[in-house]
């Protein structure tokens, strides 16, 4: 098939989080398996001066948006015969420190950046010598475009229209932004209705995805069932609900050339299941990383986390701080908002034999942080997959999760799997749930044929996106 993959992220061009690295994990592994992919996202700062083969597109947008006209221009990448990236090159957008913010404020102009980058989508969707037999939209800031695909199809001459997916990552982002940014899309007033832009007075970037598209996934099984909930619906429940029959829950793969413990530049040593000895490596030199004490008898716990709300920081913090003085070690990577960074900086301070803190990004540090500990903690509020847990299994790291989303679908417990367990689940988001699951993996740690045994049958689960792939052709050839 013809598959055309748009995302506001795409790793290893860019990344704030998974996102990133699920599109580009996706798009690499269609192409494997035989599809012509091409993917669209925009182009940041600094990505033009690390791509040697970037070569610019005979094409110039020039976009109505508003009462203006947008003009942009077009780079590609091909990254193999079945795999193009296009660039769309807009500076004033998106030549910038950050994504979507800048020290913690959202960008003031988000609304027209990514209503511009749906359009461009669509202009390309229909323009591009490749005519793609689908169009897969990643998240609320390319959302629009499912809206004006039907809305060009219904218009105009537009033969063998794409057939358009809409994958949700996360809920909690929607893309909402005031009522009067519905004239940025040049779309009939016919269109600001409750049931495709319109969102309490205010237009949702994510709701019009949901709405149009003719396909609907998100990450795990699990969350696709929650979603339709009141409790994790972030006020979309009742569409969600409505849209049932064309909404189905895919995990996301691991991309394990890149997340692997063999032939890795960012780890100090290499282990697999059959030798574990450079396992030890890699926490020893975690420990003289952060400066704690150096000791392999330590019970060494770690994270690497966007500092939000929905990764039940608040609650990790409380119990860490309850539980340092217990004998154990943490070490966490991570940045978002700045309560958080400022209430763990200072919790390093107070132990700093005991707990390493590092504030910002830092994408070598994230694999020694996943090689280096023994346990890793995700004790999220909801998830919806998740792929620090996969990626700490692949490494040997025991990890601690709440029962929810992606990470239900994907860690086993003892409870739940007997002797396939591969890690530590709790049910119960306050403390007293985390303290309970840190306390069993305390007990876990004393038994080192049983850690062992964790280990093993973590390295052994397989994530690799064959599987996701086969599900997402179901969808895209509309046979599920
Ligand atoms: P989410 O997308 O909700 O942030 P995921 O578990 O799906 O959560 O993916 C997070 C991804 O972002 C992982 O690849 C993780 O290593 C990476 N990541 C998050 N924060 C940082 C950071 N501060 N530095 C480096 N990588 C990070
Ligand atoms: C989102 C979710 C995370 C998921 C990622 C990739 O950021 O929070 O659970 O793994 O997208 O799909």
């Amino acid at each position: 098939m013809r598959i055309l993959l748009a995302s506001s992220e795409v790793y290893p061009y860019s990344k704030t989080g998974g996102l990133g690295d699920a599109v580009g994990a996706l798009g690499k592994a269609l192409a494997t398996e035989g599809h012509h992919v091409g993917i669209i996202t925009p182009l940041y700062r600094g990505i033009r001066e690390k791509l040697s083969g970037l070569r610019r597109v005979d094409w110039k947008f020039d976009l109505p948006l508003g009462t203006k006209r947008v003009t942009a221009e077009l780079f590609a990448l091909d990254v193999s015969t079945r795999l193009t990236i296009y660039f769309i090159d807009k500076p004033a957008y998106f030549d910038r420190p950050g994504i979507y913010n800048d020290n913690g404020s959202d960008y003031a102009d988000n609304a027209e950046r990514f209503i511009f980058l749906s359009k461009c989508v669509v202009n390309l969707a229909r323009h591009l010598p490749f005519k793609p037999d689908v169009l897969h939209l990643h998240d609320w800031p390319v959302g629009m475009a499912a809206l004006m695909v039907q809305h060009e199809a219904k218009t105009s001459v537009w033969d063998n229209r794409p057939r358009v997916c809409c994958t949700i990552h996360n809920l909690a982002y929607q893309g909402v932004f005031p009522g009067s940014a519905f004239s940025l899309l040049n779309l009939p007033a016919s269109w600001f209705t409750a049931d495709t832009t319109e969102f309490y007075g205010q237009i949702n970037c994510l709701k019009t995805g949901i709405a149009c598209a003719d396909a609907v996934t998100t990450v795990s099984p699990r969350y696709a069932r929650e979603i339709t909930t009141q409790e994790y619906g972030a006020g979309l429940d009742g569409l969600l609900r409505k849209r049932q029959n064309v909404l189905t829950g895919i995990l996301n793969g691991v991309d394990y050339e890149e997340w692997n413990t063999i032939s890795n530049p960012c780890l100090a040593a290499s282990f697999s299941a059959d030798n574990m000895s450079g396992k030890a490596i890699c926490k020893s030199a975690l420990q003289e990383r952060f400066g704690l004490t150096v000791d392999s008898h330590i019970p060494l716990f770690g994270t690497v986390t966007r500092l939000a709300d929905q990764k039940g920081i608040d609650l990790l913090l409380t119990v860490l701080n309850e539980m340092i003085s217990e004998g154990i070690q943490f070490v966490m990577l991570g940045s978002g908002a700045k309560h958080y960074e400022e209430l763990s900086v200072r919790m390093a301070e107070r132990n700093s034999t005991k707990v390493g803190v590092q504030i910002g990004y830092d994408h070598a540090l994230a694999h020694q942080i996943e090689a280096g500990c023994d346990f890793y903690l995700m004790p999220s509020r909801f998830e919806p997959c998740g792929l620090n847990q996969l990626y700490s299994l692949r490494y040997g790291t025991i990890p601690i999760v709440r029962r929810t989303g992606g990470l239900d679908d994907t860690v086993i417990d003892a409870v739940d799997g007997g002797v396939a367990a591969n890690g530590i689940k709790f049910g119960d988001p306050t403390p007293s749930g985390l303290t309970k699951a840190i306390r069993k993996s305390l007990t876990l740690f004393e038994n080192k044929e049983l850690m062992t045994h964790y280990r093993i049958q973590g390295i052994a689960a397989d994530f690799s996106w064959e599987q996701s792939v086969r599900a997402y052709e179901r969808v895209y050839k509309d046979e599920l």
